[in-house]
């Protein structure tokens, strides 16, 4: 499968990366000279975090090319996203054009934040919206807007690289997360505006109590439970009224004058300057993954998406290259031991995917702690399954990033019935004649 990404910034190298990774060609046109070495940096993080949301590898990467022709970039595409600058004059050049130069089965989608399909196309483009949030190879999150005929293949699409598509039901501008985000955006400007609170003190606001909220449960599901028992009718009751009192300046535009925005800079920069962008992004993405993971185990909003994904995703017995995820370190920054526990289950299901329908239970198990391994970059296991014997067991080697072994971990498995003791056998046998062939990579 192939996409075209139209506009490689910020958004463009974020879709072009989650394309990648789930092992998609990518061709990029973008006429910045610059384009290759910022979607080089955003790749470079894409590749260190999305990989660690999963226990199952991600699909071998696919080719990356740069196009100074757009007709080159789009040729052959199964879905071409239009990631240009926010402007209405330069998305109808743009997608018209796109238009005429894709596959006609093409998806072609625009990451717009604010039009509506109907603008979009009102130059006789045959656009959708697909409008996705930041960092696109992290948050599933996309919302589809358009012809219902388009949006249901593209949604499809979206699952199979890991993404959840929000289809909306009627257009409206700006969709639907980017007015709610509007609604607090505009509160919080007016708040430091009028010297009510700082820039630190709104982020505080949010990341120290709904914040948390909101990434498990969203708006409703809380205040369901904060309606007690009598649920959510009782809150609407008990709440409800103070939506007439004059809380809000919802309606009112504070007049971001050069004061306002200095203003705003300063506390911004005296609040985060020390750190630069990259930083911040890295720090962005080792907290995403961590609450993601988090979210993974009960299958609450995202994390179910990347547990429903990671389902689907094949299994494999070669070698096995992971990130290892931020939460994977103990107090000295070292992963702590049991995680080699954890990373080994995650690889012998791995390996038994294609033949056993469910894990098989681990009754016994041996950890060989050979070293300490810093826990930052990615570790490889190699794991050999043997059946001799009463009951199947998984060795596996763990090496550092440079090769060093550090851990071996032996996982001894509950006896199957016959019929998958005889698949397990088949799979061992495979497994060696691959290590003898040298076919380190084999699904
Ligand atoms: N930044 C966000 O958080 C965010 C989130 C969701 C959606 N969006 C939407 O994504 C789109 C792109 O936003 P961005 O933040 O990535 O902007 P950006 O400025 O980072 O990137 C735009 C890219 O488009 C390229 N470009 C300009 N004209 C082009 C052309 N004719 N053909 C090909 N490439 C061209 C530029 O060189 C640049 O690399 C906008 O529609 C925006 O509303 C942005």
């Amino acid at each position: 499968m192939k996409a075209a990404i139209v506009g490689g910034g910020v958004i463009g190298g974020g879709w072009a990366a989650r394309f990648l990774l789930n092992g998609w060609d990518v061709a990029i046109a973008d006429p910045d000279p610059e384009a290759e070495r910022k979607i080089g940096e955003v790749l470079a993080n894409a590749r260190r975090s999305l990989p660690a949301l999963y226990d199952r590898a991600l699909p071998h990467e696919g080719r990356l090319s740069f196009h100074a022709d757009m007709a080159e970039a789009v040729s052959d595409a199964d879905w071409v996203q239009e990631s240009v600058p926010e402007r209405l004059d330069l998305k109808h050049a743009v997608l018209g054009k796109l238009s005429d130069l894709a596959p006609k089965p093409a998806v072609i989608g625009s990451s717009t934040s604010g039009f509506k399909p109907s603008e979009l196309n009102e130059k006789g483009a045959r656009a959708i919206v697909a409008h996705p949030f930041n960092p696109v190879y992290l948050l599933p999150l996309v919302e589809l807007v358009g012809d219902a005929a388009l949006t249901g293949p593209a949604a499809e699409i979206l699952r199979g690289i890991g993404m959840f598509p929000l289809t909306v039901r009627q257009e409206i501008d700006a969709h639907i997360a980017d007015r709610l985000l509007e609604a607090v955006w505009r509160e919080s400007l007016w708040l430091v505006r009028d010297e009510i609170a700082t820039t630190v003190e709104i982020d505080e606001a949010i990341r120290m109590g709904f914040g948390i909220r909101w990434a498990q449960m969203g708006l409703f599901e809380t205040y369901r439970i904060a309606g007690g028992e009598a649920g959510m009718a009782h809150f609407l009751a008990q709440f409800g009224p103070a939506l007439a009192w004059p809380w809000t300046k919802l309606m009112d535009v504070p007049d971001l004058d050069d004061a306002l925005v200095a203003k705003i800079a300063a506390q911004s920069d005296a609040q985060s300057g020390h750190m630069s962008i990259r930083q911040l992004e890295r720090l962005r993405d080792d907290n995403v993954i961590s609450l993601l993971r988090a979210l993974k185990r009960n299958g609450s909003g995202a994390g179910g998406v990347i547990r429903d994904h990671e389902a689907a995703l094949p299994g494999q017995h070669g070698a096995w290259t992971r990130p290892i995820p931020p939460d994977w370190a103990d107090g000295g920054g070292n992963v702590a031991g049991f995680r080699f526990v954890e990373a080994a289950e995650a690889a012998t299901a791995r390996l038994l995917a294609a033949v056993a329908p469910a894990d098989l239970p681990v009754t016994d198990m041996r950890l060989r702690l050979l070293r300490p391994l810093t826990a930052a970059g990615s570790l490889t296991i190699r794991s050999s399954l043997a059946t001799r014997g009463a009951a199947p067991r998984v060795t596996h080697r763990i090496e550092a990033g440079d090769g060093a072994p550090v851990a071996v971990v032996t996982l001894f498995l509950a006896p199957p019935d016959p019929d998958l003791a005889a698949r397990l056998e088949t799979l061992a046998a495979a497994q060696e004649e691959d290590l003898l062939a040298g076919d380190d990579d084999v699904i």
